[in-house]
């Protein structure tokens, strides 16, 4: 019993340490996702899916739940939006060369439509960022649209 109760103490002792190391938040002040949704032109009903569903993790501003406070829930947070940036950020599209942003419209279109994103973590406490089937022929509909358009070398400026 003696050795429970020390190890649940120092199991304690550990988890109030670890609430004074906070990951560096994702927050940018500039609206820089608006080079993307220029160039992109998404209808109405995709711009809201895709800001409801995939900026969090996928751009430079990250819309922060409130046990976001807690480490490590906030460490493994941070893991996935530093992940989901790296394979893709919008706010940085303008980045991107023009062979770049083809292949990533075209795995968006894809991971969109094998419904491997927005991630099951995600959706399981943000319900209302899961995708209707109807949501996802949208979003594949308007991507497949922009490519064919940027290969004929006709993307809006
Ligand atoms: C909770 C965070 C999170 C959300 C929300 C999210 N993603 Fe992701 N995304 C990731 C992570 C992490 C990866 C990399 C690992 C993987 O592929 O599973 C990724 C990978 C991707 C890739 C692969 C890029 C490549 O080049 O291989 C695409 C495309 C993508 N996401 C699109 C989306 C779209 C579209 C949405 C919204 C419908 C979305 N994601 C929502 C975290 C997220």
């Amino acid at each position: 019993m003696k050795l429970i109760r020390k190890i649940l103490i120092g199991l304690l002792v550990v988890f109030i340490a670890i609430q004074f190391y906070r990951p560096e938040k994702n927050i940018s002040r500039e609206n820089d996702t608006a080079m993307f949704l220029r160039e992109t032109n998404p209808p109405e009903e995709v711009r809201d899916i895709l800001q409801n569903s995939c900026f969090d993790c996928h751009s430079n501003n990250t819309r922060y739940p409130w046990y976001n406070n807690i480490a490590p829930v906030s460490f493994w947070l941070a893991d996935h939006i530093e992940e989901g940036k790296s394979e893709l950020n919008f706010s940085e599209w303008e980045t991107y060369s023009d062979k770049k942003k083809d292949h990533k419209l075209e795995e968006l279109y894809e991971e969109t439509e094998r419904r491997s994103m927005p991630l099951k973590e995600y959706t399981w406490t943000h319900q209302e960022a899961k995708l209707t089937d109807a949501q996802i022929e949208a979003v594949v509909k308007w991507a497949k649209d922009t490519r064919s358009l940027n290969q004929l070398g006709n993307r809006p400026k």
